[in-house]
């Protein structure tokens, strides 16, 4: 019988020695396996006197476990040693910035609304809707457009189509942002403060229009509202939007749905062709405003012996022109995939009332 502690110095050697898991395997299977060195050894104990067989036995489990230990401890630095490597290998900087994937860009009309819904929000005022296939009474008629008012024929409006006998009012694209104005009123009461951004129609195509374009409505009431308040919030609301100071200026006009009207120019320089808001001596027209008509407020439900508010409507396509340089107008609404990434806007530029 070979000596047990040559065994033992054999094996415990070549288990610190093994280069890998499978010199382990190979070395337990000729130790410990049913063939292996040390269970032959056992069966050899009943060969033996029970004298012998009592510290040869003790001696054999003890190499057994020994053995064992080693080879799992073994094991285990195998295990944590690959892992190591791993982790190594598959490190990864959760810092680092993501690598952006073009998904599209937002519209600047998209942008220009969002910008302006944020500024007037700080004013405190909040977003109101309306459906864009309006009845020609929230169109024209609550807003003191009587039927043969001239305006109505301005407005190139687009009339649905109506089977004979059709009892539903007659309805429209509408043709502005202003039948809002009325369904906010018959909606919240006063006093109140809203928005309304959104798509209006008319029958008209050339550089500068197009059928299907952008407008927001503003519109304030309460008991003392005047036209200085107006004049504020537009001063306000301009110079917040292009981030430098832009003086207006009002210059009487004519709405039905406003008394007295104005129209509101903002200040701007024309440079070498160059067209600059906030600055210079030319003036450059952007919306029509006024004190609600009390007949509008009236078609609202509001009493105008107790309120008084002004609205105003002006351009959002117009606004983004100005804003960001964009010359044409139809080309907002070609969806040209390089006019669309060259101005439009990552999804998280987000608007604010410092970045804009
Ligand atoms: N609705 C007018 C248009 O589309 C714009 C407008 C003018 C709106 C004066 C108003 C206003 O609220 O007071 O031309």
């Amino acid at each position: 019988m070979i000596p047990l502690d040559t065994l033992r110095a054999r094996y415990l050697e070549g288990i610190r020695a093994a280069a890998d898991e499978a010199a382990l395997e190979e070395l337990r299977l000729a130790a410990l396996g049913k063939k292996g060195e040390v269970a032959l050894l056992m069966r050899e104990l009943g060969k033996m006197s029970p004298e012998e067989r009592q510290t040869i036995g003790k001696s054999l489990n003890e190499l057994k476990d020994e053995i064992d230990a080693l080879l799992r401890a073994r094991k285990a630095a195998f295990a944590d040693a690959a892992l190591d490597e791993r982790l190594k290998a598959e490190w990864l900087d959760v810092t680092l910035p993501g690598r952006p994937r073009r998904m599209g860009t937002i519209h600047p009309v998209s942008q220009v609304m969002e910008e302006c819904s944020a500024i007037f929000a700080d004013m405190g005022f909040r977003v109101a809707e309306g459906p864009q296939i309006e009845t020609d009474w929230y169109n024209f008629d609550a807003l003191n457009i009587a039927p043969e008012h001239p305006a109505r024929q301005e407005h190139d409006t687009f009339f649905m189509h109506r089977a004979e006998g059709d009892a539903r009012p007659p309805h429209v694209l509408r043709t502005h942002t202003s039948p809002v104005q009325i369904r906010a009123m018959l909606d919240q009461g006063a006093p109140i403060r809203v928005i309304a951004p959104g798509r209006v129609y008319r029958m008209d195509m050339d550089q500068t229009h197009t059928p299907m374009f952008h407008q927001i409505e503003g519109m304030a009431i309460d008991r003392d509202i005047s036209m200085a308040n107006l004049k504020w919030v537009l001063e306000e609301f301009f110079s917040a939007y292009f981030g430098t100071k832009v003086k207006t200026r009002f210059r009487a006009s004519h709405f039905p749905f406003t008394e007295p009207s104005a129209e509101v120019d903002i200040q701007c320089s024309w440079v070498g062709g160059q067209l600059k808001v906030g600055e210079g001596d030319g003036w450059l027209e952007v919306l029509g405003s006024g004190m609600m008509h009390p007949k509008v407020l009236q078609a609202g439900g509001i009493d105008p012996n107790e309120w008084q508010g002004f609205a105003f409507g002006m351009g959002i396509d117009r606004m983004a022109m100005l804003k960001y340089g964009i010359p044409d107008l139809r080309a907002f609404f070609e969806s040209d995939l390089r006019w669309l990434r060259h101005y439009g806007f990552g999804a998280l530029d987000a608007p604010s009332i410092h970045a804009g």
